[in-house]
């Protein structure tokens, strides 16, 4: 069974330990940065970016990054949204059909508006990820055509 759980200081190390293939490298930070990033955040945001360690039964699989956005300060547009900021399967346990249900465990942990209303999800990949651009597209993702500073599409899953 699929979890997302907590980052705590009995598991904060193996998270960083996972990994994706040499070839996904460039399509995702790593997840010590991430981490880094998330403590710039909790420095400086009014809320803390929600990540994630993800579970298959009791073995950590992945890793997922979320976020708010209010209307004032989006980079979006002017809704209140969430962000798949960061997602990765490490390659131990990728084309398993875990990637799929962690994903859906994602949108269902949004869709509880933990950090605030939103009528949007929005996520950002390259275009050369098509594993990536697939696998959100079966959730409803839909290209804006728009493409952030880093080169990436950004794709939106309306939410209302
Ligand atoms: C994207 C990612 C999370 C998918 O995780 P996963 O556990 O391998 O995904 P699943 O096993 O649930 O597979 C989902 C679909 O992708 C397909 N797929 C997975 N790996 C694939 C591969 N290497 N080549 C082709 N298809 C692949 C599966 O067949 C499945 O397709 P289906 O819906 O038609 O059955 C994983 O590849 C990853 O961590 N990539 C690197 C990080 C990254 O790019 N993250 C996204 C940044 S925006």
């Amino acid at each position: 069974m699929i979890e997302l759980r907590k980052i705590t200081w009995d598991n904060w190390e193996e998270c960083i330990n996972l990994k994706v293939t040499e070839e996904q490298d460039n399509f995702i930070a790593s997840n010590i940065y991430s981490m880094a990033q998330s403590y710039v955040a909790l420095l400086n945001d009014e809320l803390p970016p929600m990540t994630y360690a993800i579970y298959n039964d009791d073995i950590m699989i992945g890793f997922v990054m979320l976020y708010h956005e209010t209307s004032e300060e989006n980079e979006y547009g002017d809704e209140e949204c969430y962000g798949v900021c960061r997602f990765m399967i490490d390659k131990r346990y990728q084309g398993k059909g875990y990637g799929k249900e962690a994903f859906a465990k994602s949108l269902e942990l949004i869709k509880t508006f933990p950090q605030g209303e939103a009528s949007a999800v929005y996520i950002s990949y390259y275009p050369q990820n098509i594993v990536a651009k697939n696998l959100y597209a079966t959730f409803g993702f839909v290209e804006t055509g728009a493409v952030n500073d880093d080169g990436e599409l950004i794709a939106k899953l309306n939410l209302r």
